[in-house]
């Protein structure tokens, strides 16, 4: 019997607690693969009361026995990807398998610098506020068909042709634009052809590691990063990162036929958070939203950036379950809502006299809206120890309930704690 492929995706801004909704399901899958973004994300699993955070690495790459995959829509950061799993020997956990797609773009250091330089160049107003990984001049340069490939590293003549041309125009771009000094052809050469050494084990075809794998009966998980409104295409553009977290983008960005997912399932914190610039409708500056950030610890695991924090946005959300075609929902951070009184949650857009139900990534559409709020009882009880729905104050299963009546999708985890075992399981 074939093996299933499911999807993990963030339905919100990013940080919903991927990490830990693809830790839960890690046990009854064998590949673990990550098909877009770079070292911009930033994944944090607590096992045994150790915490790591993964910028590059699959969840997955902690459990024994699994593949882990970096697919062909992944930037990579070389500098980033061997820091982890150096870290990852170090602490005696380098027990998966990985393999890296030939077919990834590398990220080279005069993307990172370029990252920092338009950023500058945008000024306050118009600067998006990224990671400063390099990902949007990397996949500037995928798109551009110029960019440097994982398979490249592994070819001293490839590399040195590809390179020279590259680095000649970005030379030009560091000098006569950016006003820098030149990066040293040499140096970032040496640098590249070492990474090509060292990554040469891994590197593989992810597209043929998956399907010979789902053909032998091994379940594959399918794990994003970012969420469905920093989307390239479906988010608050150009407030986004520069790939497809959206469930398509797993099959593009893993050479996956879309009709081998069999299932979605989309990542949803309680309340939102946002990082970085962009319009945010149901953001809440004052002491609620402090409230929700000092409680939910919303630092960014990459950046260290203080996450924006608001209310659950169901208009934004019942867009997302369409643009990703979500089976079901896990529902993380249910916890961090303890204590208030009423509980704000979106559930339609007014604008210029009218209310609307319907998201559109369009900025100066969603700098016009005001948030129509539905305010739902709060609870007092600390949900830690609770396992199964029942366990739940009346409140609180109410409110997971009013988000799969809204949405028309089964919440099928509920996250109540930071640790692994901290979760209502039902049905994922
Ligand atoms: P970039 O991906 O570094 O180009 O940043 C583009 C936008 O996406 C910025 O607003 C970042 O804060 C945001 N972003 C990128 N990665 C993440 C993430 O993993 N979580 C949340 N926001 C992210």
């Amino acid at each position: 019997m074939k093996g299933r492929v499911e999807a993990i995706i963030g339905a919100q801004w990013g940080d919903e607690g991927k990490g830990r909704v693809v830790d839960a399901l890690a046990s009854r899958v064998d590949v673990v693969a990550r098909y877009q973004g770079g070292a911009n994300a930033g994944h944090t699993v607590i096992v045994e009361g150790e915490k790591y955070v993964f910028h590059l690495l699959p969840s997955g790459m902690l459990y024994s026995g699994k593949t882990c995959v970096i697919g062909n829509g992944v930037v990579v950061d070389p500098e980033q990807l061997l820091k982890e799993l150096k870290e990852l020997q170090d602490r005696g956990k380098d027990r998966a398998r990985l393999v890296i797609s030939g077919a990834a773009h590398v990220v080279m250091p005069y993307h990172k610098t370029m990252d920092g330089m338009e950023e500058r160049l945008r000024g306050s107003g118009k600067k998006i506020g990224t990671t400063q990984r390099g990902i949007g001049p990397c996949y500037m340069d995928k798109v551009n068909r110029c960019g440097i490939r994982v398979e490249d590293l592994l070819s001293e003549d490839v590399l040195r042709e590809k390179l020279s041309f590259n680095m000649e125009i970005k030379n030009m771009y560091l000098t006569r634009i950016f006003d820098e000094n030149p990066m040293a052809f040499g140096e970032v050469f040496e640098e590249a052809r070492g990474w090509g050494e060292k990554l040469a084990p891994y590197v593989g075809d992810a597209s043929l590691t998956i399907s010979s794998a789902v053909e032998s009966g091994s379940n594959v998980l399918l794990e994003g990063a970012q969420g469905t409104l920093l989307d390239l295409d479906h988010g608050t553009y150009p407030f986004v990162t520069s790939s497809s977290p959206v469930a398509g983008g797993g099959s593009v960005g893993c050479g996956l036929g879309p009709s081998m997912i069999h299932r979605v399932t989309g990542v949803v914190k309680a309340y939102c958070t946002r990082v970085g610039e962009g319009p945010f409708p149901t953001e809440d500056t004052d002491v609620d939203g402090e409230t929700l950030r000092n409680r939910g610890g919303e630092y960014g695991a990459t950046t260290g950036r203080p996450r924006r924090c608001g209310w659950l946005d169901l208009v934004a959300l019942k867009y997302a379950v369409r643009v990703n075609g979500l089976h079901a929902i896990a529902l993380t951070k249910l916890d961090v809502l303890s204590g208030f009184d009423k509980i704000p949650v979106c559930t339609a857009y007014e604008t210029g006299g009218d209310e609307t139900i319907h998201f559109s990534g369009n900025t100066g559409f969603l700098d016009s809206v005001r948030p129509v709020f539905k305010h739902l009882d709060g609870w007092k009880k600390d949900l830690g120890k609770s396992r199964k729905m029942e366990d739940l104050p009346a409140a609180a299963r109410n409110y997971v309930s009013f988000i799969e009546e809204e949405t028309g999708v089964p919440v099928v985890l509920v996250g109540v704690g930071p640790s692994r075992e901290q979760s209502i399981v039902q049905g994922l």
